[in-house]
C-alpha cells in the first residue's frame, strides 16, 4: 500500500522538532531537563509540546503533584517517537555509509577508569579520519550501563560486562586494581602486607554504582574485611588528591597513575591479593548495526590502540 503524506491529517499539523521536544520531556519525565538536553528555554519546550497536545487533540502529559506522568496517548506517542527517530537515525547511518569514512559521528562512552587511555588513543584514529566527529561521554559503570541499555552511543567500554543484556563483548585491556597510599605512608616499603592490615586504615571508597567500587566490595567480602570508610568521592582524581593529603588511602585502577607513576606522591601497596585483575571491554547491543565509523573504531581499538595503549601504560 502506497502513502501520501496528504492521507494523515496530522502529518500536515505537527512538525518533527514538536516530536523531538516531546520525546526527550517524555524520556526526562521533566521540561526543564529537556530544555536542557536540547539547549531550548523551558517556555520554548512547553509551548512546543502545546501545540502538539492541540493537533493531538488529547492530553499527552498529566501532572500528579511535581511529577510528570504521560497518558496513554502520550505513551502511543512517545513509541511512536522512539520508531521515527529510529529510522530517521537508520537512514542516517546508511547515507554515512554511502560516503564511506570521509565523514561520520561517533559516539563512545566509557567508564571513569578508561577515561586515563581512550582520549590518548582518539589522536591517532582522528588524524587518520580527520572528517569523523567524536563524541567521548565519561560516566560510572552504572551510568554507563544505563546508557547502554537506553542506546544512547555507538560504543562502550568497561569492565564488568552485564549478564541481563544481549550484548556484543570484545575483550581490550588489562585495568588492575592497587591499593594507593601516600607516598610517605608506613607501609609504603613493606612486602605481601596481609589483606586484612586494609581495614585497619582509614579508606576512601568510589561512590556507589562505581565498577571500581563494587569489585572492591567483591574482594572485601570474600576476605571478610571491612573497610574503616572514612570518605566517599565519586572521582578518582579526587581520590588521588585526598591520598595524597594524606587522608586515607584507597583500591584504583592503576590506569588513574599511569601518567605520574608510583614516584610521585602516590605509592602502591604491596598488598596480598593484590592487584584485582580486571579487564577492560569494548561492548555493544547485539541489535545495534554499527554504522563504518563504529566498526572502524572496534577494530582501530583491539589492534593499534591496545598496541598504544599496552606500550605507554606504566613501565
Ligand atoms: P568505574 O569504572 O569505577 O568508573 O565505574 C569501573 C570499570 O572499570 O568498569
Amino acid at each position: 500500500m502506497s502513502y501520501r503524506l496528504s492521507d494523515s491529517q496530522l502529518a500536515n499539523h505537527i512538525t518533527l522538532h514538536q516530536l523531538q521536544v516531546f520525546e526527550v520531556a517524555a524520556r526526562h519525565g521533566s521540561y526543564t531537563r529537556a530544555a536542557e538536553e536540547l539547549f531550548l528555554t523551558q517556555p520554548t519546550v512547553s509551548m512546543q509540546i502545546k501545540h502538539l497536545t492541540k493537533a493531538i487533540g488529547m492530553p499527552l502529559f498529566e501532572q500528579v503533584g511535581k511529577k510528570l506522568f504521560l497518558t496513554q496517548a502520550g505513551r502511543d506517542l512517545f513509541t511512536t517517537c522512539q520508531e521515527i527517530f529510529g529510522r530517521i537515525s537508520q537512514f542516517e547511518m546508511s547515507v554515512a555509509d554511502m560516503r564511506g569514512l570521509k565523514q561520520g559521528y561517533l559516539k563512545v562512552a566509557v567508564v571513569t577508569t578508561a577515561k586515563y587511555v581512550i582520549p590518548r588513543l582518539l589522536g591517532p584514529f582522528c588524524q587518520r579520519y580527520p572528517g569523523v566527529e567524536i563524541s567521548l561521554k565519561v560516566t560510572n559503570h552504572s551510568g554507563v550501563l544505563k546508557r547502554l541499555s537506553d542506546n544512547k552511543d555507538d560504543l562502550y567500554i568497561l569492565s564488568q560486562v552485564p549478564d541481563d543484556l544481549d550484548i556484543k563483548s570484545y575483550p581490550f585491556l588489562s585495568n588492575p586494581l592497587v591499593v594507593l597510599a601516600n607516598h610517605d605512608h608506613p607501609l609504603a616499603n613493606e612486602k605481601n602486607i596481609p589483606i586484612q592490615k586494609l581495614a585497619e586504615l582509614p579508606f576512601i571508597i568510589r561512590e556507589s554504582g562505581s565498577g571500581t567500587r563494587a569489585r572492591v566490595q567483591q574482594l572485601f567480602n570474600i576476605h571478610k574485611v571491612v573497610p574503616k570508610v572514612k570518605m566517599e568521592l565519586s572521582s578518582n582524581e579526587a581520590i588521588k588528591q585526598a591520598i595524597a593529603g594524606g587522608l586515607g588511602i584507597s583500591i584504583l585502577s592503576r590506569h588513574t597513575i599511569a601518567l605520574e607513576g608510583s614516584s610521585g606522591q602516590i605509592a602502591i601497596l604491596d598488598v596480598e591479593n593484590f592487584p584485582i585483575p580486571c579487564h577492560w571491554y569494548v561492548i555493544h547491543l547485539a541489535g545495534k548495526q554499527l554504522s563504518v565509523v563504529a566498526q572502524a573504531f572496534l577494530e582501530y581499538l583491539q589492534t593499534e590502540g591496545k598496541q598504544i595503549a599496552e606500550n605507554t601504560a606504566w613501565h
